[in-house]
């Protein structure tokens, strides 16, 4: 029993980072924000917009993103803390096993798999609507078969632009991505651009007629929708990955995750206003809702741009999810948990190699097949309970090691880490349940693992045989 929930130690953790002297430290509050942005606005903003407006929440989807941002801000003061006290990567996986233990740090590790191999697959899904917006712009259509997974649109068998992004951006990462990383910063201020690009073309189409009904389906519909919009939100927590590449992470860890929060739910509820002021909210439930709305009002040259815009931005999405998920497959095979085939390292490349390789196959098949809203609805119950675990593992790491020095201190604990938690089990659940059966699935699974595996390879020594020593 012992074993469950035996820990590491914190200076164990920061020991074994110090050891990886090739990571320099170079990032700045700045960087840091760049990084949150290039990180959220994706799919969610440019396609799951659509969907949350048409099929739950109406015009009152700026509600729906107000409600989701809330939860996310809780959620960032709390990972705020533990990315200033515990400046280590491998993000809720790592916090957890320093203040839940081994085997809720599985769990969330497992959770956050859902979150990064499935955001992976959405991504490359949403990026796959608008390359064929553009596509089409040129006079090229793709046959029917090849543009959706079955279900997504009457004839559609394959998402083949989502599996061809999905692999090339898996290319890219196994051969390494500091270059790619370099470009970030250019990315992101091409998506911030294409953002304000549409707020300042379509706001003098918006036709306040389309606000009513506000609700058509109620406050439930907000709720459902907030759900579906947290998606959007998700990526200020892979800010804290980079912890062990950050010049002055206590100072700036919080600064970069909180502040890179508040500019794309700035960006996010007035996106909802106009979009819903300027196309009736039922037409809204295509593959690129914030193209279609420029079209709509006759503005293609800047849906075009939109689309370029759009498609840039998501791919940036695609390469820190695909990548994230790399690294918590590697901090989890480090620890044993996983096989070591996980953390191998390729003697040239100097990447996970085979490891990369096998989660990018995934994320394509999956991407392949699957309908947007089925993916994002799991991405979104595994990230909330993975955010759920951490506001919890806030307030133990408070007890169990109160002199800990944090240079970011959640302010009002244990009342903000709850509301965190309270409101991340809300969002929960408003999601439909037979996401809640496939999670619970995807829990057994990791379960049997565990038990089968993770316990007996664990790189930590068993307590038991510790003590009869
Ligand atoms: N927030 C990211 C997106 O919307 C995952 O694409």
């Amino acid at each position: 029993m012992n074993q469950l929930f035996r820990k590491k130690s914190i200076d164990q953790l920061l020991s074994e980072t110090q050891g990886k002297s090739g990571l320099k430290k170079t990032l700045g509050a700045l960087d840091l924000t760049m990084l949150g942005i290039g990180a959220i606005i994706g799919t969610g903003i440019f396609v799951l917009t659509g969907v949350a407006a048409a099929r739950y929440a109406g015009p009152g989807l700026i509600l729906s993103f107000v409600v989701s941002g809330i939860a996310c801000a809780f959620a960032a003061l709390v990972y705020a803390e533990f990315a200033s006290s515990v400046p280590v990567a491998g993000s809720a996986y790592t916090y957890s096993y320093v203040s839940l233990g081994e085997f809720m740090a599985w769990i969330i590790g497992w959770d956050l798999m859902l979150e990064y191999l499935l955001a992976a697959s959405t991504v490359s899904i949403g990026w796959s609507g608008y390359f064929q917006i553009l596509l089409s712009g040129f006079g090229i259509n793709l046959p029917v078969w090849a543009t959706g997974a079955i279900g997504s649109s009457p004839g559609a068998i394959f998402n083949l632009p989502a599996v061809a992004i999905a692999l090339i951006i898996t290319l890219l990462i196994s051969r390494g991505v500091k270059e790619a990383a370099r470009f970030n910063n250019i990315i992101v201020f091409v998506k911030l651009g294409a953002v304000l690009l549409f707020i300042f073309v379509a706001a003098w189409y918006v036709k306040p007629a389309n606000w009513t009904p506000f609700l058509p389906f109620g406050f439930k519909g907000v709720l459902g929708g907030a759900a579906v919009v947290f998606f959007a939100y998700i990526g200020f927590d892979a800010v804290s990955t980079a912890a062990e590449e950050v010049i002055d992470p206590k100072r700036d860890m919080p600064i970069g995750i909180i502040a890179s929060l508040v500019v794309c739910t700035v960006l996010y509820i007035v996106v909802s206003l106009i979009l819903t002021g300027v196309v009736p909210y039922q037409l809204l439930d295509v593959s690129a809702p914030v193209a279609f709305a420029l079209q709509y009002i006759h503005q293609d040259w800047a849906a075009g741009i939109i689309s370029l815009g759009a498609l840039g931005g998501i791919t940036t999405v695609l390469l820190v999810f695909l990548y994230g998920q790399t690294r918590v497959f590697f901090a989890m095979s480090r620890d044993g948990l996983l096989p070591k085939i996980f953390s191998d390292v390729h003697p040239k490349y100097k990447t996970p190699f085979i490891s990369t390789w096998l989660t990018g196959i995934v994320v394509a098949i999956i991407a392949g097949i699957t309908p947007i809203n089925t993916v994002a609805e799991l991405v979104n119950i595994g990230t909330l309970s993975a955010f759920v675990f951490v506001s919890i593992g806030v307030i133990v790491l408070r007890k169990t090691q109160p002199d800990l020095p944090r240079s970011f201190r959640v302010p009002w604990v244990p009342l903000i880490p709850i509301l965190a938690a309270a409101f991340c089990l809300f969002l929960m659940f408003q999601l439909p349940l037979i996401t809640w059966i496939r999670f619970f699935v995807w829990l057994a699974i990791g379960f049997v693992i565990y038990f089968g595996y993770g316990i007996r390879h664990s790189a930590l020594p068993n307590p038991q045989s510790q003590n009869s020593q």
